[in-house]
């Protein structure tokens, strides 16, 4: 079979390589992908969210089945733009894609499939958000309704605070249209968990836990990035939870999707959050986690291709899906500076070498080869991801990795799984 994945991150890696194992794969094609797709599959230069490229060259090279890595492509009707061609997509629909396209559609649907998440009110009016926030107790939370590349949640702590973020998204257009409606919803404390699921339309196979580190210094400090490690099982919820976690917050949504018509076939992710109160849904999205794919796929035991098939054909029930009982965990190496400016261009060495002595698998996110060199080409570079028979094992086997390999400058978080091995 001949397979096209969009994308190019260190998600888009691990999706590749994983794929490659399947024996059924003939031509495997990335576009645009990066330096280590390149090691797997065929790059194509086209960008993720070019749609009539994707679907031209997807007709040229009579690709079997799309996978899309991201959700911008979704998002913006990849999938409705294949299924015309009778091309099957594995990632929901324009109309489900909203899920994670609009912060409003999400939290309208969760109050109505039942599924606990913080209360919330929608405004398309500045003056009536600003009285709202006025008179509600701090903190809140304000959410830009559209894409805005992880940066439009905003915890405000005073009443100061959130004025100001209503200005910079409703009157300012700091994320342009995706501000022009907001969500504003009570803020929660808690530990957070990444909760994903095959999903064929009507049933579903979960994932294992998994937990993002989503800022960029150890300890939780400094600016939020897209990820900079992640691992599964993540002890916060435990794998005896999994299957009535999985009957709260993705079987309504799977139902719900299908009663209006839109079936959700893809991947569903559930950002959750452990409070006091149980479990809430802060978040959907409608594709794997970067980085929280890279420690997935490790562990799962047997062939993506025939579960992504089976997704998109309905037959996901007759399908097996397993997973290693190890546990699996991923050191983002990032360029110095990120998530703020950062250089590009400097040459990283010691990848073989930290594979073939350490075993670790580097999953390349921000990364271009050229002339043999392999060299960096964005914030995430590298996702140094190691199995092992525990966390600790897998940590300890991951900063191994990471020891070995080397660019200049070069920051990486020292803490990744601590919040799973402090449960312990
Ligand atoms: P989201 O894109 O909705 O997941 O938001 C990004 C991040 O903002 C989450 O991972 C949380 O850390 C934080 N967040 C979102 N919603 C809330 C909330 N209601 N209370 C506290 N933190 C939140
Ligand atoms: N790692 C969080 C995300 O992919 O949204």
């Amino acid at each position: 079979m001949r397979i096209l994945i969009v994308g190019s991150g260190g998600r888009e890696h691990a999706l590749a390589w994983k794929l490659a194992q399947s024996p059924h794969i003939t031509r495997l094609f990335v576009a645009p992908g990066n330096g280590g797709t390149a090691r797997v599959a065929e790059n194509v230069d086209i960008a993720d969210a070019d749609l009539p490229a994707l679907v031209a060259f997807t007709l040229r090279k009579k690709i079997d089945l799309v996978v899309a890595g991201p959700e911008l492509p979704l998002v913006l009707g990849l999938a409705d733009a294949l299924a015309q061609e009778g091309i099957p997509c594995f990632g929901p629909d324009a109309f489900a894609a909203q899920l994670e396209g609009s912060k409003a559609f999400a939290k309208t649907v969760m109050r109505a499939a039942g599924v606990p998440t913080a209360d919330f009110m929608v405004f398309d009016d500045h003056l009536q958000a600003r009285a709202h926030v006025l008179e509600r107790p701090m903190p809140c939370v304000i959410k830009a309704d559209g894409l805005a590349a992880g940066k439009g949640v905003v915890v405000c702590k005073t009443r100061e605070e959130a004025l100001e973020t209503l200005d910079e998204m409703m009157l300012r257009d700091v994320f342009g249209a995706a501000g022009e409606r907001v969500v504003i919803e009570d803020a929660l404390v808690g530990e957070e968990a990444s909760f994903l699921a095959f999903c064929d339309g009507t049933s579903f196979a979960l994932m294992p836990s998994s937990q993002d580190h989503k800022a960029a210094l150890d300890g939780d400090l400094g600016p939020n990035t897209g990820g900079m490690g992640a691992y599964s099982p993540a002890p916060v919820l435990p794998e005896a939870d999994c299957a009535a976690m999985g009957d709260l917050v993705i079987r309504p949504i799977l139902d719900y999707m299908a009663a209006s018509g839109h079936p959700f076939v893809g991947i569903l992710y559930a950002g959750l959050m452990f409070t006091p109160a149980g479990p809430r849904v802060l978040e959907y999205n409608v594709r794997f986690g970067d980085p929280e794919c890279q420690p997935l796929l490790m562990r799962l035991d047997g062939d993506l291709l025939e579960i992504m098939l089976a997704c998109t054909r309905g037959t996901l029930a007759q399908t097996p899906v397993r997973w290693k009982p190890q546990s699996a965990l991923c050191v983002v190496m990032a360029a110095g500076g990120y998530p703020k400016s950062y250089p590009k261009g400097m040459e990283i060495t010691g990848i073989d070498r930290a594979e073939a002595e350490t075993g670790v698998t580097v999953f390349q996110a921000g990364t271009r080869a050229q002339d043999g060199r392999t060299l960096c080409s964005g914030g995430r570079v590298l996702g140094v991801t190691a199995l092992g028979d525990t966390l600790a094992q897998a940590r300890d086997a991951a900063y191994k990795g990471v020891e070995l390999i080397h660019f200049d400058p070069c920051h990486y978080r020292r803490d990744i799984g601590s919040k799973g091995l402090g449960r312990r």
